[in-house]
């Protein structure tokens, strides 16, 4: 494949984050918008409580994008504000929580699960393009 063939293939527009959130109204739900070799860019809608888990096998990181996003911890915990981030290490358990309506860009491998190993009715679904 020579050089013109591979940029051919390539969409020559870039992806707006307020367009990608007009897309979905839905909390705790993670839609993907990029990948980056094995990893995935995800928006998410988080309001409200989440439940106690960690991930095993990948640090997990949040980029807060609008809002205040507090991550417990067993220890204590962290406040994230709009144009900050914070990245959890893999298995240290943690509990994301906010007050009003936080919009978030996660960066993760493909394949990771938002509720860890716990499951429930929290848990969203893998690989939901917008
Ligand atoms: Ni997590």
């Amino acid at each position: 494949m020579d050089k013109q063939q591979t940029t051919a293939s390539i969409p020559y527009q870039s992806i707006n984050f307020n367009h990608k959130f007009s897309l979905f109204s839905e909390q705790w739900s993670q839609k993907v918008i990029a990948e980056m070799n094995d990893y995935q860019f995800k928006l998410a809608r988080l309001e409200g409580d989440f439940i106690w888990h960690a991930h095993a096998d990948t640090d997990e990181s949040f980029i807060v994008l609008e809002g205040l996003l507090r991550i417990d911890f067993r220890d204590g915990h962290v406040l994230i504000s709009a144009g900050e981030m914070y990245v959890v290490p893999k298995g240290v358990e943690h509990k994301p929580y906010a007050e009003h309506e936080v919009k978030l860009l996660l960066i993760e491998p493909r394949g990771v699960v938002n509720t860890g190993d716990e499951g429930g009715d929290r848990t969203s679904a893998l690989d939901v393009w917008i």
